[in-house]
Parts: C-alpha cells; sequence; structure tokens
C-alpha cells in the first residue's frame, strides 16, 4: 500500500495508525493496529468511528495483510471478523464485501492493496461530491445545527454533513454552527467542535435539549445530518437523538438533510425497521471519560438502556444529499433512487 494520511488514520509504509478519538479534543494519541484483533478493540471502543471510517479501517489493514503474504483462507476469515465488529453502519460491510470480491478473485496480494487504495480514495471523492452538492442548498448568513460527528474524523476526506457544512463555510459568506454535544459520548461536543476549530468555522457547542428552543425563535435555517444506514425507502439510522432532531425540524418547518455516500444505502432493508441498532454499555450514560479519567455520577443500582442510534422515517427528511446528487420525496419512491 502506498503511504496516506487522513484526518483519523495514517500509514507511513510501515506502519498503520490510528487517532484515538476517545481521548481527543485534549490528547492526540496514534494507536498502532497490526492485527484484526487490534482494530476490531479500536472499532468497539470507537477510537475510530463514523460509517465511512470504520469501512475504511477495515479495508486497510485488510491490504496490509494481504501485503505481508497473509493466504486467501487468512484474508476471508479476517474479513469475517472484522464485519461483525459493528452492526448499524453498513458501509463496513459493504466494504468488506468488495474487500471480499478482491480476495476470492485475485491475484494476491496486489488485487486487494489496489482494492483498498481504491476505496480509500474513493471515500475522499465521494465526500467531495456531497459536500458541494450540500453547499449548494445553504445561504449566506445561515445558521446551521448539527448531531454527532460526521467530519475528517468520521470519513477519509472532507466528511458528509460536516464536509457541507465546511464547503458552505468556504463558497459563502457569514456561516454558523449550532454543534449538538450529541449525548452521551459528545461526539458533536468533543469531536465536531474541535474540527470546526481546526476548519476555523464560527460555532457554539449546545446541549441536545436546547435545539427546541433555537428553532423556535427562529435562529436555525437548516440541519445537516449524517447517516450510517439508509433503507431503500429514504429512511435512516443514524446517532442516537437524530430522530427527536428530525421531529422538532418537521414542527418548526426546519429544512432537515441527510448527508450521506452511496456506501451507506442498503438496497436489502425495505425500511428503517430492518436496520439493526447497536446496544452499548451503561457506563456510556451513567458517567463520562476521556482523556481526564472516568466518572459515573448516577447510582451504581440503577439499569440503562443505551441504543447507539435511532432511525428517522422518510417522511421527515426535506432532501437526501448524496453524491449522486441531492433527492426529494418524490424522487426516493422510485426504484433504485440513490444512483441517480
Ligand atoms: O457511534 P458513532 O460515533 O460511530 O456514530 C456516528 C454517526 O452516527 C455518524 O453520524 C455517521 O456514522 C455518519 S459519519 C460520516
Amino acid at each position: 500500500m502506498k503511504p496516506f494520511t487522513t484526518g483519523c488514520m495514517r500509514y507511513d509504509g510501515e506502519n498503520f495508525t490510528i487517532l484515538d478519538q476517545t481521548l481527543l479534543p485534549h490528547q492526540e494519541t496514534w494507536l498502532p493496529c497490526h492485527t484484526v484483533n487490534d482494530l476490531v478493540v479500536i472499532i468497539q471502543r470507537l477510537a475510530i468511528r463514523g460509517a465511512p471510517a470504520i469501512g475504511i479501517s477495515a479495508s486497510v489493514l485488510l491490504g496490509l495483510l494481504a501485503k505481508q503474504g497473509a493466504t486467501q483462507t487468512a484474508l476471508i476469515e479476517a474479513a469475517d471478523e472484522l464485519r461483525k465488529a459493528r452492526p448499524t453502519a453498513v458501509n463496513l460491510m459493504n466494504n468488506i464485501d468488495q474487500m471480499k470480491r478482491a480476495i476470492i478473485d485475485g491475484p494476491l496480494p496486489d488485487a486487494v492493496i489496489a482494492e483498498a487504495e481504491k476505496l480509500l480514495q474513493e471515500d475522499i471523492e465521494l465526500c467531495e461530491r456531497m459536500s458541494t452538492n450540500g453547499a449548494a442548498l445553504c445561504q449566506p448568513g445561515d445558521k446551521l445545527l448539527t448531531h454527532c460527528n460526521t467530519g475528517s474524523l468520521a470519513t477519509a476526506g472532507l466528511g458528509t454533513a460536516l464536509g457541507v457544512i465546511s464547503k458552505a463555510h468556504q463558497v459563502h459568506s457569514n456561516i454558523f454552527v449550532w454543534v449538538d454535544e450529541t449525548r452521551p459520548l459528545l461526539q458533536g461536543g468533543r469531536l465536531t467542535a474541535w474540527e470546526c476549530n481546526n476548519r476555523h468555522i464560527p460555532h457554539k457547542i449546545i446541549c441536545d435539549n436546547m435545539a427546541a428552543m433555537l428553532m423556535a425563535k427562529g435562529d436555525v435555517s437548516r440541519i445537516f445530518v449524517g447517516s450510517d444506514r439508509i433503507a431503500a425507502n429514504g429512511d435512516f439510522a443514524n446517532k442516537i437523538g437524530t430522530y427527536s432532531l428530525a421531529v422538532l425540524a418537521h414542527y418548526h418547518k426546519v429544512p432537515f438533510y441527510v448527508v450521506a455516500p452511496q456506501t451507506t444505502v442498503d438496497p436489502e432493508c425495505a425500511s428503517g425497521d430492518a436496520i439493526p441498532i447497536e446496544l452499548r454499555g451503561e457506563h456510556e450514560v451513567k458517567g463520562v471519560s476521556g482523556s481526564f479519567g472516568e466518572c459515573q455520577w448516577a447510582p451504581a443500582q440503577s439499569e440503562v438502556f443505551n441504543p447507539a442510534f435511532d432511525v428517522t422515517p422518510a417522511k421527515l427528511v426535506t432532501g437526501w444529499v448524496l453524491d449522486t446528487g441531492v433527492f426529494n420525496q418524490d424522487d426516493v419512491k422510485q426504484p433504485n433512487w440513490w444512483l441517480g
């Protein structure tokens, strides 16, 4: 594999390392990733997260294992193990399935390395196209709102929803962003705020429960969010809290857009009901942890419900911003609408 650097992954020709997002924004630590087990642990504890980024990290690791001489059987086993690391983001499954085709068709290792490099490059280009498509929907002076983190920490490129926001900031004057903190793991307050600072995008962090008040005051022009899986009917899964944001946007008549690459569409899921939702550990809801250590504030004996994602029904979406175009309510009723 050729050396590369993205916002969350690096390969210097010898070592593959991943930026530990659990320690951001205060500490930038790069974790070595040599084995399937290394990456499964890194993905499961969200040291790398975001639908496109986890798919690309798995493809890169398979490319590197092939380069080191892994056999076809070992590579298939590795791919199957990585495919199970997290259940909701379909990008992981889609990327792994493409890698498996290269492993089976060969020749090894060249075809596998080439496929990993292709997927990495493709994600950078998809981000660029989505960002341009979404920025065209914005106007100077817009006050945008976003949820979770969908930038260079979540993709190989500029990002999905945060890519749109960055592009809008480049091409329009006075773009401002409300950043939902995104409980329980604060991907907005920690990671999106960090990326907005790096990109010099004017922003303010809000607690998730402040969005309604801002919409009621007319202080939100448009909302852009990412997605982990889009069903064939346009329903989509994203970070928990996205659905409530969509309901609020509908009530207050604020345009609500989902931004994702084609690799996030799952034609096998007819509707959002078929999207598997990851349930996570109780410590995430009962406290906080990070570079500063860990603090649990809830009573130890209390139980917790912690779904990592929710599903937003298509009827609440103003537009689907993909690399292939911007689609509306009528478009998503057509077969294979996501192909453009
Ligand atoms: O649990 P996470 O942090 O992986 O959740 C990430 C999201 O929900 C993102 O919005 C989604 O993956 C799109 S990222 C471009």
